[in-house]
């Protein structure tokens, strides 16, 4: 069929195959050109079908040989209608690797559950012995607690007070005025049970009890920090409780897991189109200018660019792995530049929807915004009769 994207809001219902498969062959590429990394040689990517956990995959596979499991949430093709982008992806990722004779697995399903953290013990028992590296890079808005059976969904609201600022509907350009209003302490309760650190403590857990990690075993978990413009729905927003958790818990995993001289990191990001930060008011206003001042300036980054640099210049640097003073890791470090955050605030004071073609870049954030779902490629025949239906064995 002729696969077309077809626009809801924060969304795109379709995906196409042959985009996804560009998307991953530019990252790969990508990686190869920058050379090898002496990294980890056994990864398993949780969340690892898009955004910074795609790139963390390729990048231990291209960038050190690494033999990978991913462990993500997606829907697989029917009939007449596409696949979810990660889908699409994950299929490509493991024709490459294997192409490459990388050893490349997946388990698609809920990495909440119990049963999903069994079956990649397993796999991993039986393909690999153990891991040494753990990538946890999930973004969601829904969590069934394992324990308790209760579906927990995550808000993206201030605290103490509503917040008022500029937003921009990316796919108008029109920039308005958005209020949200204050959460109450459930919604940062259950905010903090989605995206908090909990479920990475159940697998690093489950996977240090199952003998699983290698001595020496390292576990990275994302964060993002931001400009004050966006502090209030974020940082100091029930998302951000959540980060402040899961930033807490990188010490009480780093702690359980001395016995194998474990370490556990979160690396604070830079913010860039996925389909996770798309879904946050006022972020994309930010993410246009942001992009346009950081093109301009020569350092914009993409999320293969981000986890290349993490992995080769953080992690796997050949000496000990640079930290701020709260112990994070920080690759947002262009994104926070004094010089690139004092434009941006001035920038931010001005935007309106007359100028914003001018001082934003909201084509590169609706060419990126394309590309989630395999639109918007080069080399890519989209009037094309494109088979939807992509099955990959290897994805169990
Ligand atoms: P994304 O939406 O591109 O990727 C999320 C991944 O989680 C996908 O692989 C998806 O399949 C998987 N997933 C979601 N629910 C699942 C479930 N129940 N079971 C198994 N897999 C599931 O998100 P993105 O943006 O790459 O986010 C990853 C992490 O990076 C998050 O912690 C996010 O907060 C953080 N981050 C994001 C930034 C951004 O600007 N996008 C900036 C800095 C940090
Ligand atoms: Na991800």
């Amino acid at each position: 069929m002729i696969i077309e994207p077809r626009m809801r809001g924060f969304i795109c219902l379709t995906a196409h195959p042959k985009g996804c498969e560009q998307n991953v062959k530019n990252q790969i590429e990508y990686v190869k050109s920058k050379g090898k990394i002496d990294g980890a040689k056994k990864v398993l990517v949780i969340g690892a079908s898009t955004g910074f956990g795609l790139a963390s995959r390729i990048t231990s596979a291209f960038g050190s040989d690494a033999a990978t499991i991913g462990v993500f949430f997606e829907k697989p093709p029917v009939e007449g209608k596409t696949a979810s982008p990660g889908w699409y992806n994950s299929a490509a990722f493991e024709n490459e690797a294997k192409k490459a004779g990388l050893y490349a697995k997946s388990i698609n399903g809920d990495a909440f559950s119990n049963e999903v953290k069994q079956q990649t013990i397993d796999m991993i028992k039986a393909d690999l012995g153990q891991v040494d590296l753990v990538i946890y890079s999930l973004a969601s808005p829904v969590r069934m607690h394992p324990v308790t059976g209760v579906l927990h969904r995550s808000s993206l609201k201030p605290i103490g007070g509503t917040f008022t600022n500029k937003t921009v509907d990316f796919h108008t350009g029109v920039v308005s005025q958005i209020s949200i209003e204050p959460a109450n302490q459930e919604d940062i309760d259950n905010t903090v049970v989605v995206m908090g650190g909990e479920d990475w403590t159940m697998w690093m857990d489950a996977l240090k009890n199952a003998g699983v990690l290698a001595n020496g075993a390292t576990t990275v978990a994302y964060s993002y920090i931001g400009p004050e413009v966006t502090e209030p729905v974020y940082r100091k927003g029930t998302i951000g409780r959540a980060k402040d958790h899961l930033e807490a818990t990188a010490f009480s995993i780093t702690d359980s897991l001395a016995s194998i001289n474990g370490k556990a990191y979160v690396s604070v990001n830079k913010a860039l189109v996925t389909q996770a930060s798309s879904a946050i008011p006022v972020i994309p206003l930010y993410i246009s200018l942001l992009y346009k001042t950081m093109k301009a300036e020569g350092i914009h980054e993409g999320c293969i660019e981000q986890m290349q640099r993490l992995y080769s210049q953080r992690l796997f640097n050949g000496s000990e792995v640079p930290t701020d003073d709260k112990g994070r890791i920080r690759i947002d470090d262009w994104e926070m530049r004094t010089d690139i955050q004092d434009k941006i605030a001035k920038l931010w004071q001005d935007a309106t929807t007359e100028n914003l073609s001018e001082i934003g870049d909201l084509p590169g954030y609706k060419q990126d915004f394309l590309n989630l779902f395999g639109f918007g490629f080069e080399g890519v025949d989209y009037n094309a009769d494109t088979n939807e239906m992509v099955n990959v064995p290897s994805i169990s």
